[in-house]
């Protein structure tokens, strides 16, 4: 599906990559009003499971470790959907998978159907220091044919730091999702918390879904994710372009691109948001 869409964005000037949905721009093969506006109108389970995070957070490794939780046979694994992601007739086809459901999505909490709260579906959401985000990010943008690449990091910067990329800008997604800090069916996990210890990660996230894993099945699952296997097999998960969504998995990545000023800079708006 991945390469299908990158196929598709080779062949576009890359001032259509991107559209606008209520503010916010989003790269094309992924995403479209009509999608959106069907998803409005989604059913969401009480036992779905659903993973949210602003890009570059992480979203693959953890959707690897939710999934590899639900699968409870040696079946293949169980697949997943981004709420956002595709044509509006997916969600008949979802509508028929069987629980539990394992979803994943970038958008603010506002876009997410109100069966999602109705039904106090559980939330797991995913943070990253937000200058590794940038970085990743960037490099991101300049590999992928869906989305406009940067002549420079500079000019990434500037665009990250004022919200003018895919997903709209971080600081206001974070602002609004933090809304939700106290909510009882949301649980917040680091990126850098779970790379130091990826065991007690697994444990807590297998907890907050309710699946009872023993010490050695919770080491599994981490092991199944970690960076190298995951990278290793990224051509088989995640076609031509897997490699570039497992770039280098490691934390403070920033230090190598950030000058000491969008250091301050970005410190600043933090602060500010
Ligand atoms: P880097 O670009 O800093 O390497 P997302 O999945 O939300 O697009 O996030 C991608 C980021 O998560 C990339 O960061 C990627 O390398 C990192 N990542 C993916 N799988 C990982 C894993 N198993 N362990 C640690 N980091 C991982």
């Amino acid at each position: 599906r991945l390469d299908q869409a990158m196929a598709t964005a080779e062949k576009m000037n890359p001032e259509d990559l991107l559209c606008s949905y209520k503010g916010v721009l989003y790269p094309v093969t992924h995403c479209s009003a009509e999608t959106f506006k069907a998803l409005e109108s989604f059913e969401a389970r009480s036992d779905d499971v659903l993973l949210v995070g602003y890009p570059k957070t992480g979203t693959n490794w953890i959707i690897h470790i939710l999934r590899d939780l639900v699968t409870t046979s040696d079946e293949e694994i169980v697949e997943y959907t981004y709420l956002e992601f595709g044509d509006p007739g997916k969600f008949q086809r979802i509508k028929n998978l069987s629980s539990r459901r394992v979803f994943a999505t970038h958008i603010f909490p506002h876009m997410l159907p109100t069966s999602i709260f109705k039904n106090n579906v559980k939330i797991l959401m995913v943070i990253r220091n937000p200058k590794d985000i940038a970085v990743s990010y960037f490099h991101f943008s300049n590999s992928m044919p869906s989305l406009p690449s940067f002549q420079t990091w500079d000019e990434f910067f500037n665009a990250f730091l004022n919200g003018k990329v895919s997903w709209g800008s971080y600081f206001d997604y974070i602002i609004e999702w933090n809304k939700h800090f106290d909510d009882e069916n949301i649980m917040f996990i680091t990126y850098e918390e779970l790379k130091e210890n990826p065991n007690l990660g697994v444990k807590k996230i297998a907890e907050f879904f309710g699946f009872s894993v023993t010490d050695e099945e919770s080491q599994a699952v981490a092991d199944r994710s970690s960076f190298q296997t995951m990278k290793e097999n990224s051509h088989k998960t995640h076609g031509a372009f897997g490699n570039v969504l497992f770039r280098k998995g490691s934390v403070s990545d920033w230090k190598n691109l950030f000058t000491e000023a969008q250091n301050q800079e970005m410190d600043k708006k933090f602060e500010e948001s």
